[in-house]
């Protein structure tokens, strides 16, 4: 299931972000592809210890650990270090690819098995032409193109692909999530059933049929989940 996670980051943290890019010092981006990916890869990227990155990476981790959708969604035990990218003038697409099944992080030696990959939109479509990232899925594709702040979280077993920029320049960060529950299928049916108990949750207090699906929510949890 793709999710669309509108309000991942916002205001001032957005502001700020826009702000650091504008100044950013982009390198090739294919230092993180792997070998099939670095064939089709011609974007720009902050290198990993890049200053401007870091700082970048801090707000990012800053705003995902307080949303809400994306816990519930990704359910997340660790995100791999959050990266920045630049498509634009000759360096604007990434064709199909998978992302890689497991992340080292280079200076922690760190791994992060890629459940979930999400792209975080940082400029406005209207800002540029192409640019889609979209995952296939047998029939036309699924394409995504979003508003600055507003996040796609999909499949890391999804082949997908970015569509060349024409015009103008498309800004985005993009990472990996380890999740606690491996499975997509579980990962699924915990968050409908989360949505569903917050739905139903609205009174001073809890109805006794809220508290046993709650309960049923922590069991299912407490029996996949790797922490
Ligand atoms: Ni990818």
């Amino acid at each position: 299931m793709i999710h669309v996670i509108p309000d991942a980051l916002t205001g001032d943290a957005l502001q700020r972000c826009r702000s650091l890019l504008a100044n950013a010092q982009w390198a090739d981006g294919r230092v993180t592809a792997g070998s099939q990916a670095a064939q089709v890869k011609n974007n720009r990227q902050l290198p990993e210890d890049d200053p401007v990155g870091i700082e970048l990476r801090g707000i990012v981790l800053g705003a995902l650990s307080s949303c809400a959708q994306f816990f519930t969604a990704a359910l997340p035990r660790q995100i791999y270090p959050p990266l920045f990218n630049r498509y634009g003038g000759s360096q604007n697409a990434f064709g199909n690819h998978v992302d890689n099944a497991v992340r080292t992080h280079p200076p922690t030696a760190r791994h992060v098995r890629t459940d979930l990959s999400f792209t975080l939109f940082l400029n406005d479509p209207e800002e540029y032409d192409g640019g889609e990232l979209v995952i296939e899925d047998g029939l036309q594709g699924t394409r995504v193109k979003l508003p600055a702040g507003q996040l796609v979280l999909y499949p890391s077993y999804s082949v997908h692909r970015v569509e060349a920029v024409t015009r103008g320049e498309r800004l985005a960060c993009f990472s990996w999530v380890e999740s606690m529950v491996r499975e997509t299928e579980r990962r699924e049916l915990l968050y409908e059933l989360d949505l569903s108990i917050i739905q139903l949750r609205g009174g001073a207090t809890d109805s006794p049929e809220v508290v046993r699906l709650t309960s049923c929510y922590h069991n299912l949890l407490r029996m996949w989940a790797s922490v």
